[in-house]
C-alpha cells in the first residue's frame, strides 16, 4: 500500500439526493485516492442543505442516505475521517467568530449567493452566509488541501481572505488552505448526450430501483442510422458503457460499432446488465446499511469523535486569539 502523506484533505458534500454514475466517477473516485494516500476529511452538509430546504424530514433522510452512499461506495471511517457536519456544532461557533471579521464588500462579490437567487431561491440569512460557513468547515480542521469543482472556487478563495484577514488582525491563528482543482476532470455524458447532472434530469442513478435504473439506460438517446450501417462511436452509450469495460472488452465493443448489424436495444440490455453486476457489492453493503440504522450511527459518533479532536484544539486557539477566552 502506498504510504499516506499527511496533507490534510477536506471536501464537505450536500445531501441532495440520490448518487448517480457522474458523481461515482468524478467525486467517489477522486475521495477514495485521497482517502488511501492523504489524511482525508470529509463530512455530509446538512447544516448547508438548511440553508436551501425547510422540510425537516426530507433533509433528515437526504443526510442518512447520503451517509450510507458514501460508505457503501467505498469511504472507509477508519483511514477518513467521516462525519455529519452538525455533529460538530462548534463549526457555528467558528462560523460567528469569523463573521465579525467579514467584510459585507466580499459576501456581496459572492457570486453562488446571486445565482441562486436568480434560480428563485428566497433570500435567507443563511444562505447569505453561507460562504462563512463554509470557510470555518475549512478552518475548524486546519484543512490544507480542498478540492472544489468550477463552482466551488470563488467560495475558497473567500475563505483564503477570511483566514488571512483573521491572522492579520489577532495574530497568527489559521492554516491558509490551498485549492486542488481537478483540471482532468473525465466528462460523464448523461442520457441526452449532455454532461450527467442532476440539474439536467439526465442521469442514470446508482441505487435506484432495478427498474428505474433499467428505464434510464432504455432512454439513452441514440441516433436512427439503419442496422446495416457502422454505428457512431462519439455517443453516450458507447461512452458509458465502455466505463466498465476492461480493454478486451473496450475492443471487443468497439469492432461490434464498426461491423454492421448491432441493435442499440440489445447493447442497452447488456450495458444495464453489466452496471447491474458492477453495483451489485455496493447495493448490498447499502441495503445492510440501511437496515441497521444503529451501527451507521455508530459509524458517525465515531468520526464526529474523530473529528472533534482537532476541532476543539482549533476553536480553543480561536476564542484566545480574538479574546473570547479571558486569560487570568
Ligand atoms: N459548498 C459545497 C458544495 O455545495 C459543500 C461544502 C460545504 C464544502 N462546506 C464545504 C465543500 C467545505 C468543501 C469544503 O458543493
Amino acid at each position: 500500500m502506498s504510504k499516506k502523506k499527511n496533507l490534510r484533505v477536506l471536501s464537505g458534500i450536500q445531501p441532495s439526493g440520490s448518487l448517480h454514475l457522474g458523481n461515482y466517477f468524478c467525486m467517489m473516485s477522486r475521495m477514495i485516492k485521497y482517502q488511501e494516500e492523504n489524511d482525508l476529511f470529509c463530512f455530509i452538509a446538512n447544516y448547508h442543505a438548511l440553508t436551501t430546504t425547510s422540510e425537516a424530514n426530507k433533509l433528515s433522510i437526504n443526510t442518512f442516505n447520503a451517509v450510507c452512499d458514501f460508505l457503501a461506495l467505498g469511504l472507509d471511517p477508519e483511514k477518513s475521517t467521516f462525519w455529519v457536519q452538525s455533529d460538530v456544532p462548534e463549526v457555528t461557533e467558528l462560523t460567528w467568530l469569523l463573521s465579525s471579521q467579514v467584510n459585507i464588500g466580499l459576501m456581496d462579490r459572492g457570486t453562488s449567493y446571486k445565482d441562486k437567487i436568480n434560480q428563485g431561491i428566497k433570500p435567507n440569512m443563511g444562505l447569505y452566509s453561507y460562504p462563512i460557513l463554509m470557510a470555518a468547515d475549512i478552518l475548524l480542521y486546519d484543512t490544507q488541501i480542498v478540492p472544489v469543482g468550477k463552482d466551488q472556487k470563488q467560495h475558497l478563495e473567500m475563505t483564503r481572505d477570511i483566514a488571512n484577514r483573521f491572522n492579520n488582525v489577532f495574530g497568527d491563528t489559521f492554516v491558509i488552505p490551498k485549492p486542488d482543482i481537478e483540471v482532468n476532470v473525465q466528462l460523464i455524458p448523461g442520457i441526452d448526450g449532455k454532461k450527467m447532472s442532476k440539474s439536467y434530469n439526465n442521469t442514470i442513478p446508482i441505487f435506484d430501483t432495478e427498474k428505474n435504473i433499467r428505464k434510464k439506460i432504455m432512454r439513452i438517446i441514440t441516433d436512427t442510422s439503419d442496422i446495416d450501417e457502422p454505428k457512431d462511436k462519439d455517443t453516450s452509450l458507447y461512452q458509458l458503457y465502455s466505463l466498465f469495460l476492461n480493454s478486451e472488452e473496450k475492443i471487443l465493443l468497439s469492432d461490434r460499432y464498426n461491423v454492421g448489424g448491432l441493435r442499440y436495444g440489445d447493447i442497452k440490455l447488456e450495458f444495464f446488465e453489466k452496471i447491474m453486476d458492477y453495483f451489485q457489492p455496493f447495493r448490498e453493503k447499502r441495503e445492510q446499511l440501511v437496515n441497521n440504522p444503529k451501527d451507521v450511527n455508530d459509524i458517525l459518533q465515531y468520526g464526529a469523535k474523530k473529528a472533534k479532536l482537532i476541532a476543539n484544539e482549533v476553536i480553543d486557539r480561536v476564542r484566545t486569539s480574538c479574546g473570547i477566552i479571558i486569560e487570568l
